[in-house]
């Protein structure tokens, strides 16, 4: 069955959206298109899509989806309208902007029987894969720490809205969201028991242009995660450290890293000490060469899709799947960024 596409804000990402549904969903026309501006508007028909002139013609037509790309502090109300006007909605992350909007759009999916989801796409991105694999596997032993990091060192790129808190702006709201899908997800199952951020401005005097989170888990896990928009020598994308080894990936799409391991746990821990100018250590003494091992990254089996967000839409539409984004997941996401906000205000950890 072809299901019908209405995409609202057709901005960056939702001329993203139209393309790539285009050319890549079968399944799916690209079947109406609106954006408040004309110019949009206009580029859209020039693109070759169906567009209407106003909201109230969108919102009554006979697309059976709807996909929110409009600025944050829309979703609310183009979600609820959507679903009110009988469509299920994909909405652009984050769903909102904070958990009550959140609770009244869960509320109208759950009344109105419409499908409610977020385009949590960075679940397939193929860094993710492999660090999914990681964290499943026991190749590092009992793991303790894991390292998320994002960089870029232009700022924000027209910023526009994207530089108002009350428009849903900030490098929280817009890659944080992102970042705590991602670990949230990896840690399915686990309970995330509390939350420290620190957010700066550095260029940006309005919102945050550089976020750090750390969020503890029940396991004993830790999490920390950098959204850094100023940095000029970044980090690996990826670090994990389990007792027996690390694990690290070098890039975000990228396949590459290693994982450095213990080849045996039986060393004795007084035969080295280092001396320093200004003093000595035997804990910071290294393991000795041969004691360790450099292993390659994991191979995936199947290299991940960003169209299986969509193909499992479809399906959930059509009752033969459930939603891989499920409204729990993104009622945790919330959670955790509203906390994340809390905690960078107060300057304390938020217990959850
Ligand atoms: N998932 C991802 O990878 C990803 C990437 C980028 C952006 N996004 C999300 O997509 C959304 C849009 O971001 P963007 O970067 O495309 O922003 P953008 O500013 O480029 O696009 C927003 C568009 O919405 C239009 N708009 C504003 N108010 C509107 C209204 N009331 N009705 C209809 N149209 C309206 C604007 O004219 C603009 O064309 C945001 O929620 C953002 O977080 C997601």
């Amino acid at each position: 069955m072809k299901h019908r596409l209405g995409v609202i804000g057709y901005g960056n990402m939702g001329s993203w959206h139209c393309e790539n549904v285009r050319d890549r969903i079968a399944e799916l026309d690209v079947a109406l298109v609106y954006d408040i501006d004309e110019k949009r508007r206009d580029l859209a028909r020039e693109n070759g899509f169906c567009v209407c002139d106003t909201e109230e013609e969108f919102f009554a037509s006979d697309v059976d989806l709807v996909l929110v790309a409009t600025p944050n502090s829309y979703h609310k109300n183009h979600c609820i309208s959507a679903m009110e006007h009988g469509k299920n909605v994909i909405s652009e992350k984050p769903p909102c902007l904070n958990c009550e909007e959140l609770e009244e759009i869960i509320a109208t999916s759950e009344r109105t029987g419409k499908l409610y989801t977020v385009h949590h796409n960075r679940r397939f991105d193929v860094d993710y894969a492999l660090i999914k694999k990681l964290v499943h596997s026991e190749v590092l032993g009992k793991q303790f720490y894991l390292h998320s990091r994002l960089y870029g060192n232009r700022g924000f790129a027209n910023a526009g809205w994207k530089s108002l808190y009350e428009a849903g702006g900030g490098l929280l709201y817009d890659w944080g969201i992102h970042m705590i899908d991602q670990i949230l997800y990896l840690y399915e199952g686990d309970r995330p028991v509390s939350v420290y951020a620190q957010l700066q401005k550095v260029r940006m005097t309005t919102v945050d242009d550089v976020c750090r989170v750390t969020i503890g888990f029940e396991s004993g896990m830790t999490a920390h995660f950098v959204a850094d928009l100023w940095c000029y020598v970044p980090e690996a994308r990826w670090h994990l450290e389990g007792s027996d080894g690390t694990a690290i990936i070098d890039k975000w799409f990228g396949k590459e890293g290693k994982i450095i391991r213990a080849k045996n746990q039986n060393i004795s821990w007084h035969e080295g000490c280092i001396y320093t100018p200004n003093g000595m250590s035997t804990s910071l003494w290294p393991r000795a060469t041969q004691d360790l091992e450099e292993l390659p990254l994991p191979t995936l089996e199947e290299e991940p899709r960003w169209e299986t967000f969509y193909e499992n839409v479809l399906a959930t539409i059509e009752g033969k799947e459930t939603q891989i984004v499920t409204h729990a997941q993104i009622r945790n996401n919330m959670k955790v960024l509203m906390a994340a906000f809390e905690s960078a205000k107060t300057n304390q950890t938020v217990k959850l």
